[in-house]
């Protein structure tokens, strides 16, 4: 979800009031996204990265995403939607990390969307996460090396038990991964617009959906073949 200081620079304001416009394209995304029946929603709010921003910034972000849970769970709820957060969220403040524990225990019965929110996430720190807890497994004696395959990997990540992502989007125009889920995005069909997140909307979310849809997704097969299965 990018754009958005852009977006509040483009309007003369402040761009903490860029983050709060944010949240409504999140709130029109999950409806999108649970209308047309996506299993899996990830959003990448907060980068491990973006604690390098000033701290007013940073503070103000951690505001409202405590604000965002307490208005927007309940409604969530109703829906069906089951929220759970990715990330090191032991870096996160008392407050925050208590709305998340309720809100995930509040939906953690839900069947409808998943939809999960990464925060103070990255790629790499996943990996080197899993990576860690691997070694000690096999330092107890619990795992030998040659029983790592990608599937046992996996199982330590963020998202484990999750379906790899299928399409990614990204806003604002830049055209990179910023260390997002890295592992996980290795067969994803990429998406990249102009459009800057708060001015995301059902047309653009469809736009990127209809371009999904497509894709020949191959596999390293070739695409005679990708066709003879299909019948
Ligand atoms: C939102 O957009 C991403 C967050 C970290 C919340 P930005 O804040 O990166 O917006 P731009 O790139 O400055 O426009
Ligand atoms: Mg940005």
């Amino acid at each position: 979800m990018d754009g958005n200081g852009r977006w509040a620079r483009k309007q003369g304001k402040a761009r903490h009031k860029g983050h709060r416009e944010g949240v409504k394209a999140v709130r029109a995304t999950v409806e999108v996204a649970a209308e047309r029946g996506i299993g899996y929603l990830t959003l990448f709010a907060f980068s491990s990265e973006n604690w390098r921003r000033p701290e007013e910034e940073v503070s103000s972000l951690m505001s409202l995403f405590v604000e965002a849970l307490r208005r927007e769970v309940a409604e969530l709820h109703r829906n069906n939607v089951r929220l759970r957060f990715v990330g090191a969220l032991e870096q996160l403040n008392d407050g925050l990390r208590k709305k998340i524990a309720e809100s995930e225990r509040m939906t953690a019965g839900n069947t409808g969307l998943n939809l999960n929110i990464a925060v103070a996430y990255g790629g790499r720190w996943d990996i080197v996460k899993a990576v860690r807890s691997l070694a000690s497994k096999s330092a107890a004696g619990e795992l030998h090396s040659s029983d790592i395959d990608e599937e046992v990997f996996a199982s330590e990540l963020q998202l484990a038990g999750i379906p790899d992502p299928d399409l990614l989007i990204r806003t604002g125009g830049e055209q990179r991964i910023s260390n997002f889920l890295l592992w996980g995005l290795a067969y994803a069909e990429l998406w990249f617009t102009d459009v800057l997140w708060p001015e995301f909307d059902k047309a653009e979310f469809d736009k990127a959906l209809a371009d999904y849809v497509s894709k020949q997704r191959r596999y390293g097969h070739t695409g005679d073949q990708v066709e003879a299965t299909k019948c």
